[in-house]
């Protein structure tokens, strides 16, 4: 009735942001991601009758504010008539910071959640289930170059290249650690009822998904930077018209940004993107990564720099 999985945060190259179903937690639109490797969560998951509620505990303490929302994956994994769970987890990076921790953490629960109940269920089927709780964990149940599309009623997911297939790197700059002012989810929903750009942002997605899964296809470096940093600063200028405003940007953000430009002027193989925080992520090629590292550590304001490969999607440990 026990087992533990672990899972890796990805960061979308091409973003998922805006809701075709908020019920069901269905994205708008496709996306593209990769799965990093050295940033992780582990969750255990035990299922015990003994138990008279659920019990979440997140690095060691006990966390009252996250459990609704693992209680109702768990229900969609098992079915609502299910055993009392307790369900540990740790993360080696900050959470709740726009690092993508609610990625990894659902997708390592539903994977830990259905070993727990005995279950052998497939990888679409565990990440459709993690979708339905946050819908970039969806994709963390697979590694390398990961595609999210977008059905009508259901999310198909694959990995459309392997992490040694191209093994790019990701340097993220913290820029502050702090828990973010508005979820993504409440963010996006803002997006979508109030954005004049929401709709333009829709419109544009298939082709910016097309040429991203073009560039992976053929290992075109220039071609994914070009549409990756234009899909996010596409995202941001979607939440920047919001009302209210919505702005994850603080200073240090932009001055990593500058500096990213800096090295691509230089003639460096590298490009940005952001999601719903203030930390900046540097894609490069492996050889440019100390030398981005540096770049990002000198900005102003970034507190610390984390550099990670690409990885494999989530599994269960060896103990289960
Ligand atoms: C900016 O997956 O956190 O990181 O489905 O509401 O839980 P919910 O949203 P979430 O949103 C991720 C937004 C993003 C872009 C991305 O990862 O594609």
């Amino acid at each position: 009735m026990r087992a533990d999985a672990q899972a890796q945060p990805n960061i979308a190259l091409i973003k998922y942001w805006g809701k075709r179903d908020i019920e069901q937690n269905l994205p708008a639109t496709g996306s593209l991601s990769v799965t990093l490797d050295s940033l992780w969560t582990k969750m255990s998951v035990e299922f015990s009758d003994a138990l008279p509620g659920d019990k979440l505990v997140v690095n060691a303490a006990a966390s009252e504010k996250m459990l609704p929302r693992i209680s109702a994956c768990l229900d969609l994994v098992t079915g609502t008539d299910r055993p009392r769970a307790s369900i540990e987890s740790e993360s080696n990076f900050p959470i709740a910071a726009g690092l993508a921790s609610s990625a990894s953490a659902f997708a390592a629960l539903v994977v830990a959640a259905s070993k727990a109940a005995g279950q052998d269920r497939d990888t679409l089927s565990l990440a459709r289930i993690a979708g339905a709780a946050s819908g970039s964990a969806a994709r963390s149940l697979f590694g390398g170059f990961v595609e999210l599309q977008a059905g009508d009623t259901n999310i198909d997911v694959e990995t459309i290249a392997e992490a040694d297939e191209w093994p790019l790197t990701v340097v993220i700059a913290v820029t502050e650690e702090g828990v973010k002012p508005v979820s993504s989810s409440e963010a996006m929903n803002r997006s979508a009822a109030s954005s004049p750009f929401y709709s333009s942002w829709l419109e544009q997605q298939p082709a910016d998904l097309l040429s991203a899964r073009d560039a992976v296809l053929r290992k075109d470096f220039a071609q994914l930077a070009a549409v990756a940093e234009h899909n996010c600063l596409k995202m941001h200028s979607v939440m920047w018209g919001s009302r209210p405003p919505i702005v994850y940007w603080n200073s240090a953000t932009l001055s990593c940004m500058e500096a990213v430009r800096h090295l691509q002027s230089e003639g460096h193989a590298v490009f940005f993107t952001i999601d719903a925080g203030p930390q900046l992520k540097a894609v490069c090629l492996p050889d440019q990564a100390e030398l981005v590292r540096s770049a990002l550590d000198t900005c102003a304001g970034v507190g610390r720099t984390m550099v990670s490969g690409l990885g494999a999607g989530a599994r269960l440990l060896d103990n289960t």
